[in-house]
């Protein structure tokens, strides 16, 4: 769709949806609410604000995260089991509050509504949900809510793939003063054991002008803190014909006046160049924190997981990382219980935590997904995942505490993010290299960047007072 035909079609829908909204506001004779819930990574999250973004336009009101909207929407994650279960879980439940407001509405979106047999089982089984829709026809939000509007029936529409970048939804954030910025969508890795990029699709950039003029107009909007958000960002503009490398698109990034922090994730360990490292040594904007998916620190592991590096590249980057910004936290994510993993495997993954020290890791136990080409490998029992995971969980959480009180007495700028939700009178907020911080201040602090002190360490977070 040209850029034209796009905001036509999005202003046209918008409209229609604030008389439908209008209509069910005289019914209900009070304004109709809706609650976006996110389930899965910061892909979903933004997305998430995205389809909000879209609600409040139509004139619904926000109620946070509460089940008792008139329009809930469930944002899926389907990257393991579990995700999935959370999912049905609390489905069963919605159909409750439904039976005592029979005006309410219930979508699904996201990862999961991109596997058939999940859609065969919701026709079947959730009769009661009136939407659902995919990962790449998100931008069709808008009509599929005057469609569900208009209709007694379940809406079903999922595409196969993304037709096109489509730029410009309306947004709505969490936080005023930070936020996510897609530059690319889905992935061409296909580790063996992810899902993926089976429900996001192929890897497609977005233009670094379309990123940047976001950017420029968060900043304006009083923006400080960009996440540059990408399954592997590292292999952004891969599929632009002479577009900026990632490490380019940083730097002007860098350029935009009024941001005064740059994150990034995810990191891919394969495609990680000295450029970017070199940029990041450089930059007094990008933050001092590198999440690098280690998944394994057995080389015939990753070889099996379709990792394309080995344990000693692996530590290598995080050497060539740490020697050239000393202050870098390092975190990662592993998965234990791969098919074929053995005791020596485990203990290869327990030494490489040791020796990248990482500040802190997302461990978790390997979940079969179908039709990936490491649900047809000998799988490892339940009760030997769970061991292992266990010895995996101790070395990471004794390097990380090892790791977590290195900064204790020094002062260190920290963004205020919000009051603390134990004790009010504290602020909480996040170090460069995104430790979490709890400090005295007022609620008039929040969303600026402040110097303070780290006086404890207490674990995973300080303590600390304002300078
Ligand atoms: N693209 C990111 C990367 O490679 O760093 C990761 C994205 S994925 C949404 C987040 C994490 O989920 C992965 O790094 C991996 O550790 C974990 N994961 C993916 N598939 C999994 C599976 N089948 N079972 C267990 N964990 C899985
Ligand atoms: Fe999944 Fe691998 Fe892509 Fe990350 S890089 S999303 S783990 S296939
Ligand atoms: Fe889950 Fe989809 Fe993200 S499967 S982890 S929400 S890309």
């Amino acid at each position: 769709m040209a850029e034209n035909d796009q905001q036509a079609f999005l202003e046209e829908y918008l409209e229609k949806g604030k008389h439908l909204v209008e209509d069910l506001q005289q019914k209900l004779g009070r304004k109709p609410t809706c609650s976006v819930i996110t389930f899965g990574c910061q892909m979903n999250a933004r997305d998430s604000e995205k389809l909000r973004g879209v609600l409040l336009a139509m004139g619904y009101e926000d109620l946070g995260e509460n089940e008792e909207a008139d329009f809930v929407v469930y944002n899926t994650c389907t990257v393991r089991d579990n995700a999935n279960q959370r999912v049905y879980g609390r489905l069963g439940g919605l159909q409750g509050y439904k039976k005592k407001n029979p005006h309410m509405r219930i979508a699904l979106c996201g990862c999961m509504m991109q596997e058939e047999e999940v859609i065969e089982k919701i026709k079947k089984s959730y009769r009661f949900v009136d939407l659902i829709f995919g990962t790449h026809n998100l931008y069709t939000f808008p009509r599929l809510v005057c469609d569900m509007l208009e209709s007694d029936r379940m809406i079903v529409s999922i595409w196969k793939e993304e037709k096109g970048i489509i730029e410009d939804l309306p947004v709505s954030r969490k936080y005023p003063f930070k936020s996510g910025v897609n530059i690319m969508f889905g992935c061409n890795n296909f580790c063996s054991y992810c899902i993926v990029p089976y429900v996001r699709g192929r890897e497609r950039s977005r233009d670094a002008k379309d990123i940047i003029r976001e950017i420029e107009t968060l900043s304006a909007g009083g923006v400080k803190e960009v996440m540059l958000l990408g399954q592997n960002v590292n292999s952004y503009g891969n599929d632009l014909q002479g577009g900026l490398s990632f490490p380019q698109l940083l730097q002007e990034v860098e350029k935009v006046e009024g941001i005064e922090r740059i994150r990034f994730m995810s990191s891919h360990p394969k495609d990680l160049s000295d450029e970017l490292i070199d940029v990041m040594a450089n930059s007094s904007k990008i933050c001092r924190h590198m999440h690098l998916a280690m998944q394994s620190g057995s080389t015939r592991i990753l070889e099996k997981m379709n990792r394309r590096y080995t344990k000693e590249q692996y530590l290598g980057l995080v050497k060539k990382l740490r020697d050239r910004i000393p202050d870098i936290a390092i975190t990662t994510d592993i998965i234990v219980g791969f098919p074929g993993e053995e005791l020596s495997d485990v203990q290869e993954t327990i030494d490489a935590v040791k020796t990248a020290a990482f500040d802190n890791a997302f461990t978790f136990i390997y979940s079969i997904r179908s039709n990936t080409p490491a649900a047809a490998m000998e799988q490892v029992p339940e009760e030997i995942k769970k061991k292992h995971f266990d010895m995996v969980l101790a070395a990471v959480q004794e390097t990380a505490r090892s790791m977590a009180d290195r900064f204790t007495g020094r002062t260190m700028d920290v963004l205020a993010e919000q009051v603390n939700e134990q004790d009010s009178s504290l602020l909480t907020g996040r170090l460069s290299n995104n430790t979490t911080v709890h400090f005295p201040g007022d609620p008039s602090l929040i969303g600026q960047i402040l110097p303070v002190k780290l006086t404890e360490c207490k674990g995973f977070y300080y303590l600390g007072e304002r300078v």
